[in-house]
């Protein structure tokens, strides 16, 4: 399973990738938002961190637009992937990006159907949001399951990003599943790393060490 970091805070990104455990990033015009500078500058400096996939997100309703969009932003860096959201110009935009194997990573998936249509267009990413469809009182996890119960079924090459996470049982669920990827928000990182019994039993060896180098 590979784990990205769900942000556009250059700091957030530093911190995990010096974990040596991070694989890429995933951005949104919300993340951006919250970010001050060049969204291109910090978009390049993003990948030269990371050097893996960092996914920047087109704005656009048309596909023609959402394309001219995509060939600039790819232009930023070899590991930007294009974020396409899951409307049809969204997928006539993936469709022509594949055949210019220009990464794509389609967003905003809520259904299985949704993510059919994704893969059969060509998309290198396919982000089902489970987070928001628990929201509405939905369980959002079994998007994810029957997404990768499909794609096995046919062997897309679509990959599928668990996005949307919102604390660690998703990501341990995700991970059970076989997920490809989950893209994780900064403070669900942390959580998964920290466990209370790990500080105590720290506390407790570095107090008894110190009563062997005493003697
Ligand atoms: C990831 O690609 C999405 O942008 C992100 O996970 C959305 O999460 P949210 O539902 O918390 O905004």
């Amino acid at each position: 399973m590979k784990l990205f970091l769900d942000t556009a805070n250059i700091e957030q990104i530093r911190e995990v990738a010096a974990l040596g455990i991070l694989d890429g990033v995933t951005t949104n015009p919300t993340l951006m938002s919250k970010e001050k500078g060049n969204y291109r500058e910090s978009l390049k400096e993003i990948c030269d961190i990371v050097r893996g996939p960092v996914s920047a997100e087109v704005v656009a309703e048309g596909s023609e637009e959402m394309v001219l969009q995509a060939r600039d932003l790819a232009k930023i860096s070899e590991h930007i992937v294009i974020k396409i959201p899951l409307i049809a110009e969204g997928l006539k935009a993936v469709r022509v990006l594949s055949a210019e194997d220009v990464k794509t990573n389609v967003t905003l998936c809520f259904s299985a159907n949704q993510g059919i249509l994704a893969a059969k267009a060509g998309a290198t990413y396919l982000s089902p949001f489970i987070g928001r469809i628990d929201d509405v009182g939905q369980p959002g996890m079994d998007l994810i399951a029957d997404l990768i119960e499909i794609f096995e079924n046919y062997a897309f090459a679509t990959q599928i990003i668990v996005a949307s996470v919102r604390h660690p049982l998703h990501v341990l669920e995700a991970a059970r599943l076989g997920a490809d990827v989950v893209t994780v928000p900064h403070k669900v990182m942390m959580q998964m790393l920290k466990h209370p019994l790990t500080d105590v039993g720290i506390e407790k060896f570095n107090e008894d060490w110190k009563k062997v180098i005493s003697r």
